[in-house]
């Protein structure tokens, strides 16, 4: 039978991205992140569309949007994001760019022109991507839809040790506002809020480690 389509939403720092990836590696599917792509604009705007203030001019932003060109390639079983040809999937996890990446998420502009780079991928099937909205505007016919959450206190933790193991120098403290800003953008935001998808499932891993949440979004998705 044919592949299923998944997508995983869901509040910063509850482990969608390796988790669809692990997922994406037992079942055989592909995995897009779609933060990615938002990163990858936020890199760019960081480079090319500062105003006088060093703060994002997101008008400049979005006039540059056709100057833009991103893609996944596949680099050792894993999809790396380039922008205009340049392997930039390092540096869109630096804090710069997660500090400014829910701003110029917000925009509709941005969004609309990432949305058919996100439903391209997509029309194959087989497919796992996680984001904040796939469930409710992207994919919203997807065969299985998950919601991850978890306490605050638990994510600005785990996004911690990760930065920390890549070698950024910040304290809980900073990673935990760094999460309330975005979730609060996110949830606000007028088009495109995070929210859980009617149909989705609701998955909190706050007292649950990596591999019981991947066995417990298993334990949804019927044979293919
Ligand atoms: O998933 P990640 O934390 O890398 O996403 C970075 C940001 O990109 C989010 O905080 C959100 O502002 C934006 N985003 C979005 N819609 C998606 C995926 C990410 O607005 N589908």
């Amino acid at each position: 039978t044919k592949k299923p389509v998944i997508a995983i939403d869901g509040f910063s720092s509850t482990g969608k991205s390796s988790i669809s990836k692990i997922i994406a590696k037992k079942l055989g599917l592909i995995h897009m992140d779609t933060g990615a792509l938002y990163r990858g604009v936020t890199f760019f705007a960081l480079q090319h569309c500062l105003n006088e203030d060093k703060n994002i001019n997101i008008e400049k932003l979005i006039s540059s949007l056709p100057y833009i060109k991103l893609e996944f390639q596949d680099i050792d079983n894993e999809l790396q994001l380039f922008l205009n040809g340049k392997n930039i999937d390092r540096e869109i996890r630096f804090p710069q760019v997660s500090d400014n990446v829910s701003q110029v998420a917000k925009e509709a502009e941005i969004r609309n022109f990432l949305l058919e780079t996100q439903r391209n991928i997509a029309k194959k099937g087989g497919i796992i991507m996680d984001g904040r909205d796939i469930g409710t505007v992207v994919l919203p016919n997807a065969d299985y839809k998950f919601f991850m959450t978890a306490s605050q206190d638990e994510r600005a933790k785990r996004r911690f040790l990760e930065l920390e193991l890549a070698g950024e120098k910040t304290d809980v403290e900073t990673v935990k506002q760094n999460l309330i800003s975005r979730d609060k953008i996110d949830s606000e935001r007028e088009v495109s809020p995070l929210k859980q998808a009617h149909d989705a499932i609701l998955i909190d891993n706050t007292n649950i480690n990596k591999e019981q949440t991947i066995d417990l979004i298993l334990s949804y998705i019927k044979k293919f």
